[in-house]
């Protein structure tokens, strides 16, 4: 048992766990990866160690790029792995370009065994690698020529052996049970972020593109399965149990993208309405079970070619179940591998909110295929974006696909309050984090960088409307297709579509941990409403007591009890305080703000406001995500104001309000249907199971 948030977490529901102390943090903290039992319960959440607080951390590991002097443009990979003893050979024959003359070439490989390596001058005579020198601590090697190789292109052929590992990473061994009953082992593949340097040596950094072409030597009994369409099929001479696959040229992309999958699969097949062939993979006799996730994919495709105004590059998509699957999902171009609980769905014996998983997770990984996979990060500094953006889309596109799922109520639920509940302690970090050793690039993969990067993305895209940001976003995938790209690129293009200052605005938020908590207070003048408007540091531990106060750009919209689905009025916030005049305003109409519950704050109404929002809550004017927001905000204000008796009858009063019967009875079915409260610490069931509204429930 683990405690997780103040509250106890069956270790069965803890899939990983691991230490770290990113660059800026001051305190150590434990990431937590959930297994992904229910819905929205694998992704990887922040805890703060409070009682780890004398652990010495280990300082940051020092760590260089590779030289640039020699790059690869054609990886020619051949590879043979043995189901049986664990192991692969493998043969790199690669189109490399000498930029300037050197005598060693310096690579990524891990737990790989290099047999021979040489070089060979475009036209001229091959030399032969005198030595390799493995830098195991970082996951490096060097070889030694005896003489220079000169500026030029070349051909750098490496022979080498490497293990089936059972560690889930690199290419791996992952176990099943035949419909016999026998055990059997796929040999499958995860690269991301750092460990295609397991598989073979190579340029292992997200900027050092190149195409692959890729070979597979197999028993023609089984499903060989890469990234691109098989191009050739023919026995191998060696061996006559054994066939030689070929699969297409990729286009030029980044060695963590790279995947192939050699097992025994069933599938069903479906074609995009853009000419795309979409297979699902299942286990063998499971086919029913990929029906669903083909519905989505077909769904999917073209509606992110039509958003992005880019059509999808590869004649195919594989989406694959692989047994044994230490993520969720992973986005390799081409061939998306998923753990089987985020794919398959026995259409006899699932429920709603299964289908709802399975059509995000679907809808993130194929977002990817643009958004990652066609635009790549430079460098790991920016996963954020990576992983914040499809984490945002996901939604976008469920909700396109599947209006009926409410989704977006989901996000508020899920992704929304997590991040702001996590974001308000001393403990956490800014989105944006150098990092450098492969060591501190898997600690990034946590709820800041999925949870609160979708949630500012989200609040971008409402500030700067849908019609701009998707013409900023296409102008950006145009401009580096096939290429790498920084934060700030994307920032530059969605400044240039929308006239806004993104990369002003966006730089509050990711470059600075926290958020802020907005004051407000109105005053009445006649016909106008006079607003009063104020930000501080919110932070779950007390008031912000740190020398500077750090401001955010906040963009704040405000709707009015006259149409409390339409935003009346925007403004940025951009100073610690202002006024706002809203004019034709009645006494009796009420104000609110963030409406939609897009922006990335907290609100504190003065009294009198929040008593004004009674009857919006009451008649159910107040959309649910508002009545949602507003409660999860009043429930963090309890805390703190726990000495105000009077402000804390007011919140109390209105929570109780919120907590109306249509809004129990759904998340109440939703709680029922995936057992949320035990694992849902920080969402709207675990304040729906809260003294007051179980207080109002019984008297339903
Ligand atoms: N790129 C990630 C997969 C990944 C995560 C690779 C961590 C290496 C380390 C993928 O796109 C992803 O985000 N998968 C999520 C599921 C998704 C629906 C949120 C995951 O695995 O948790
Ligand atoms: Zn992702």
């Amino acid at each position: 048992m683990l405690l997780f948030l103040g509250r106890r977490v069956p270790l069965s529901f803890v899939h990983r766990v691991t230490t770290c102390c990113p660059s800026s943090l001051s305190k150590p903290i434990w990431l937590i990866k959930l297994r992904s039992l229910t819905s929205t319960t694998h992704r990887t959440v922040f805890v703060s160690a409070a009682s780890q607080n004398t652990r010495i951390m280990p300082e940051r590991r020092p760590f260089v790029r590779l030289p640039t002097d020699v790059y690869p443009v054609n990886y020619g990979l051949s590879l043979k792995p043995d189901l049986i003893d664990f192991t692969f050979e493998g043969k790199l024959e690669a189109v490399v370009e000498v930029t300037q003359a050197t005598n060693q070439i310096v690579m990524n490989c891990a737990d790989i065994d290099i047999i021979t390596a040489s070089f060979a001058p475009q036209g001229g005579e091959e030399i032969n690698a005198t030595g390799f020198n493995y830098q195991n601590e970082d996951e490096k090697v060097t070889l030694s020529f005896p003489s220079a190789l000169q500026k030029g292109s070349g051909s750098l052929k490496i022979d080498f052996v490497g293990e089936l590992n059972d560690k889930m990473k690199g290419f791996y061994r992952s176990k099943y049970t035949a419909p016999s009953g026998e055990i059997r082992y796929a040999a499958v593949t995860q690269f991301e972020a750092t460990d295609a340097r397991r598989a073979f040596p190579c340029w292992d950094e997200p900027a050092i593109k190149a195409t692959f072409d890729i070979t597979l030597i197999v028993p023609k009994d089984r499903v060989a399965l890469s990234n691109m369409n098989v191009i050739d099929r023919k026995p191998y001479p060696e061996d006559e149990n054994l066939v030689e696959i070929k699969f297409a040229t990729t286009p030029i992309m980044s060695t963590y993208l790279v995947a192939f999958v050699i097992g025994e699969y069933d599938f069903v097949e479906g074609q995009s309405s853009d000419g795309v062939t979409v297979r699902v993979y299942t286990p063998v006799g499971k086919a029913e079970q990929g029906k669903f996730a083909l519905e989505v994919a077909t769904k999917t495709l073209p509606f992110y070619k039509d958003y992005f105004s880019v059509p999808y590059p590869l004649p195919k998509i594989d989406l694959i179940a692989i047994a044994d699957f230490a993520a969720g999902a992973m986005e390799n171009w081409g061939l998306v591998t998923y753990r089987e609980t985020a794919l398959l769905i026995d259409p006899k014996n699932s429920c709603a909110s299964s289908r709802q998983w399975v059509a995000l997770v679907v809808g993130h990984e194929l977002a990817h295929q643009w958004f990652g996979n066609l635009v790549t990060m430079e460098w790991w500094t920016h996963l954020w974006l990576n992983e914040g953006f499809a984490s945002w889309i996901e939604y976008l596109c469920v909700d396109h696909c599947f209006p009926e799922y409410d989704i977006w109520t989901q996000f508020v639920s899920a992704d929304y309050t997590r991040a702001l509940d996590l974001d308000a302690l001393d403990s956490s970090h800014p989105i944006e984090v150098n990092v450098g050793h492969p060591s501190e690039v898997d600690e990034i993969f946590d709820a800041i960088s999925y949870s609160k990067g979708a949630s500012v993305i989200r609040m971008l895209h409402n500030y700067i409307g849908d019609e701009d940001f998707r013409k900023g976003m296409n102008a950006y995938l145009l401009k580096f297709q096939h290429k790498n790209a920084s934060t700030e690129d994307l920032w530059d293009c969605l400044e240039q579509a929308s006239g806004k200052p993104i990369a002003a605005v966006m730089g509050s938020w990711t470059k600075q941990m926290g958020f802020p908590i907005i004051v407000v207070d109105q005053e009445q003048v006649s016909d106008d409403r006079i607003l009063k408007i104020s930000q501080k540091k919110f932070c779950a531990s007390g008031p912000h007591n740190g020398e500077e106060c750090p401001n955010w750009m906040v963009p704040i919209s405000i709707c009015t009890s006259e149409d409390p689905k339409c935003t009346k009025l925007k403004v940025l916030l951009d100073r610690p305080e202002t006024t706002i005049t809203l004019s034709g305003i009645n006494t009796d109409q009420w104000i609110k703000i963030n409406p939609g519950t897009v922006g990335f704050y907290r609100i504190q109404y003065s009294s009198s406001m929040l008593e004004s929002l009674l009857p919006g809550i009451r008649d159910l004017s107040l959309q649910p995500v508002d009545r949602l927001g507003l409660q999860n905000d009043l429930f963090s204000l309890l805390h703190k104001q726990a000495d105000m008796q009077e402000e804390k009858n007011r919140i109390e009063r209105v929570l109780g309000a919120i907590s109306a019967p249509d809004l129990i009875q759904k998340v109440l079915n939703f709680a029922i249907s995936v057992q949320a409260p035990v694992c849902e610490p920080s969402g709207v069931v675990w304040r729906l199971f809260s003294k007051y509204v179980i207080d109002e429930w019984m008297q339903l």
